[in-house]
């Protein structure tokens, strides 16, 4: 049987990208797999790369020392045959609880050697979806999308081949009338929210079980 780790890197554990997230992990149960789920926002503190060089050296080279609440999510990642993990769009990067994982999880595997460049060679399928306020068509003139870029880049050198899925224009809470937020138009989020959302949870659903079937 295969497993998936599915980790949602937002605060809210049932909102915008918890959702996907656990859509897509649903796509792959769907096709067999066992899945990992984890919202890092729920764990045992943990913090980004402490820059020990643990995971240069024998014998755990290649693997994060650190044991702290992140340690059995890389734990799981390093047996799993697919990654699906989200992010909310924060300030246009990810969310800190993301870019913690991303840290340990890239540099464990960095060899600093330029043959070979990655400890890992364990390939595995990776789907990583970005939720936003920012619709997905302004990613390209916003900058978004080099950001994003850059995260496959990596992902794919040192965890495996990367899909990128964003879903932007997101509700970002449930009563806009709370907020004096001039910049939004509440029935135009709601409106957008109730017939795209649904749509965006179906294409990763679709992904979810792709990854199963066939890996990319
Ligand atoms: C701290 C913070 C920073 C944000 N920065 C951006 C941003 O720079 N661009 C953007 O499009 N949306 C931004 N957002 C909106 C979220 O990305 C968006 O609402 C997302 O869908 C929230 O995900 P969630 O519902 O899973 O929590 C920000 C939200 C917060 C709380």
């Amino acid at each position: 049987m295969k497993t998936i780790v599915a980790i949602n890197a937002s605060p809210r554990a049932q909102w915008n990208t918890g959702t996907l997230v656990r859509e897509a992990a649903r796509g792959a149960e769907a096709e067999g797999a066992e899945i990992k789920l984890f919202n890092l926002y729920q764990l045992e503190k943990y913090t980004g790369c402490i820059s020990c060089f643990g995971c240069k050296l024998a014998p755990n080279e290649g693997r994060c020392i650190c044991k702290d609440g992140l340690a059995p999510v890389l734990e799981a990642i390093r047996t799993a045959d697919g990654l699906i993990i989200g992010s909310p769009n924060y300030l246009g990067d990810v969310s800190a609880g993301f870019r913690a994982l991303y840290e340990r999880l890239i540099f464990q595997s960095l060899t600093y050697r330029t043959n070979p460049r990655s400890y890992n060679e364990r390939k595995i399928s990776v789907l990583f979806i970005m939720t936003s306020n920012t619709p997905k068509e302004f990613y390209a003139p916003t900058g978004y999308q080099s950001v994003l870029k850059g995260y496959q880049k990596s992902l794919e050198a040192f965890v495996g081949n990367t899909k990128l899925f964003i879903a932007g224009n997101t509700l970002q809470v449930k009563d806009y009338s709370r907020f004096n937020w001039t910049m939004f138009d509440p029935d135009a989020k709601k409106a957008h929210h109730d017939k795209v959302f649904p749509e965006e949870q179906k294409q990763v659903f679709a992904l979810g079980a792709e990854m199963v079937r066939s890996p990319w």
